[in-house]
């Protein structure tokens, strides 16, 4: 079975400023952790958090990326400018940029597009609402989502994450119980094994969001098909996560230790 390092990624969402931002992870700075740890600032502060974070172990992501390559396309910002900044990863879909801002899986599926031709690993958010929950099409949401936002995709050689995150849970305080995580992240498993083959999804890391702070990582962490964890409100406030990031780092050693 294939090991998949654990990854706690921050989306800072519209916050700021970089001071503030900057004591969420200065006790990350030379600090060694087993977890993957990536921060999502938002793009004006990229490059601060690069020449801050320079001699730490922390990966920078993007919020965003433009579907267009360049040209005329007033406040876009390109897979290669975020490569060249020094991006690591970035954040496709998430459920705020669906429904505020009109993106939908089409979109989202040239925007994995490009990060993958650049470079950048992609991390396609998906999820259903608090209304297709309660009528039970859960499942034909995410089937949708994912073969729409990947169709086409060559993943051969490539890096690839999925965050899984229930709309009704983000930011509301009600995440999703391990349970009910690993149940769906087992059903996205699946789903991109029928698309991919067991080879090629064994590799793609499933993160949970929605909610996630120190009291609950833990339990979500150890499930099976919950391969890391995306955190907003939680990631602003230093004590939440750096203990979400030790919990990752200790489940990442134990993955060590057993081999699972
Ligand atoms: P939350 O946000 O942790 O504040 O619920 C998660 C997200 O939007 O990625």
């Amino acid at each position: 079975m294939h090991i998949r390092r654990p990854i706690i990624i921050a989306n800072w969402k519209l916050n700021g400023g970089i001071d503030l931002l900057c004591s969420s992870v200065v006790s990350f700075i030379r600090k060694h952790y087993e977890a993957e740890i990536v921060v999502c600032p938002p793009y004006i502060y990229i490059r601060d958090m690069l020449n801050f974070l320079q001699h730490s172990e922390i990966r920078i992501g993007s919020q965003n990326v433009s579907k267009f390559e360049s040209g005329a396309f007033t406040g876009e910002t390109s897979a290669q400018m975020l490569k060249e900044a020094g991006c690591k990863y970035c954040l496709i879909g998430h459920s705020e940029r669906r429904s505020m801002f009109r993106e939908n899986n089409a979109s989202c599926q040239i925007k994995v597009q490009r990060a993958l031709n650049t470079g950048l690993t992609p991390v396609l958010c998906i999820g259903e609402n608090s209304e297709e929950r309660e009528n039970q099409i859960t499942r034909d949401v995410l089937t949708r989502q994912l073969a729409e936002g990947l169709e086409g995709l060559d993943l051969k050689n490539k890096s690839l994450c999925i965050a899984y995150e229930p709309v009704w849970a983000i930011g509301t305080g009600k995440a999703a119980s391990p349970e009910i995580a690993q149940e769906v992240h087992q059903f996205i498993r699946q789903e991109l094994i029928a698309l991919y083959g067991a080879d090629t999804a064994e590799k793609i890391r499933l993160l949970y969001g929605g909610s996630v702070n120190k009291t609950n990582a833990k339990e979500l962490l150890s499930q099976p098909d919950i391969d890391g964890l995306l955190v907003g409100g939680a990631s602003l406030d230093p004590e939440h996560f750096v203990n979400i990031c030790q919990q990752a780092s200790v489940q990442a050693e134990t993955q060590l230790v057993t081999g699972v």
